[in-house]
């Protein structure tokens, strides 16, 4: 089987999966937060170098107050216990989207942690958090044309490379695999530039619900498609 080197996941159902079992929406996003650090292991386990998990939207925020905190104190938790984990599995993280919307004690903990873990040589691991496509394109459009501005860029210079240098994923290898749990048949605004070419699944299960044997069977669907453009597989 060939296994995708950068596997990005758009986490939903979480809400859906919770009201199925009569529980509250928050106790989906408890749930999901565990199948997050479940899948860390296990895509590393199965040879995938990259993994990239939408945990949070531009759009997210306009879900009401008490889902946002929740979600918020979900994260706060989840990016201190972080450390731990990554130290003990060699685990890089990153986070993507525009932290400075981020409570002050969010962005500290999300700061110590790329800190930390910036030399660690397992698996790449980066959470979209406040992430839009549409806003990284709009904050790498700003930090071009103040480079403009400056002198230092000619308009006539900007590539495509200089493009995805100023994107959040700078550095980051684009998606082979964009996986999306709980049948959504639409992007909601992840990655928008970085997966032009990526292979698109899409499975009924909930992300509560996704495992080791629904990651498989995504990449066994994906070792089956002849790739055009990005990384083709040979
Ligand atoms: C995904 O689950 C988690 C986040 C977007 C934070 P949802 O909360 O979107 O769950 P559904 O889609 O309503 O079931
Ligand atoms: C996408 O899920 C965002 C995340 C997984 C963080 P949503 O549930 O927010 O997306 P829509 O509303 O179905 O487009
Ligand atoms: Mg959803």
């Amino acid at each position: 089987m060939n296994i995708p080197n950068h596997v990005a996941i758009i986490m939903d159902g979480n809400g859906r999966w919770a009201k199925a079992k009569g529980m509250p929406r928050n106790y989906g996003h408890v749930q999901g937060a565990k199948t997050v650090e479940d899948m860390c292991e296990i895509a590393w386990n199965m040879g995938i170098k990259y993994l990239t998990v939408y945990a949070f939207s531009t759009e997210n925020w306009s879900r009401p107050d008490d889902e946002v905190n929740a979600l918020m104190k979900l994260l706060r938790n989840y990016m201190k216990n972080c450390i731990k984990r990554a130290s003990a599995n060699n685990m890089r993280v990153r986070v993507i989207g525009d932290k400075t919307r981020l409570d002050e004690d969010i962005r500290k903990s999300i700061a110590d942690l790329e800190e930390a873990t910036k030399d660690y040589t397992g698996l790449n691991f980066t959470i979209a958090i406040n992430y839009g496509g549409r806003d990284e394109l709009r904050r790498a459009v700003k930090a071009i044309s103040e480079e403009v501005k400056a002198g230092s860029l000619e308009p006539s210079d900007i590539t495509e490379e200089t493009i995805a240098m100023h994107l959040d994923t700078a550095g980051l290898p684009d998606p082979d695999l964009l996986i999306r749990t709980c049948g959504e048949l639409r992007i909601s605004n992840f990655l928008l530039w970085q997966i032009s070419y990526s292979e698109i699944y899409v499975t009924d299960v909930p992300w509560p619900d996704f495992n080791k044997e629904e990651l498989v069977k995504a990449c066994e669907a994906y070792s089956g498609r002849t790739r055009k453009f990005g990384n083709v597989l040979k």
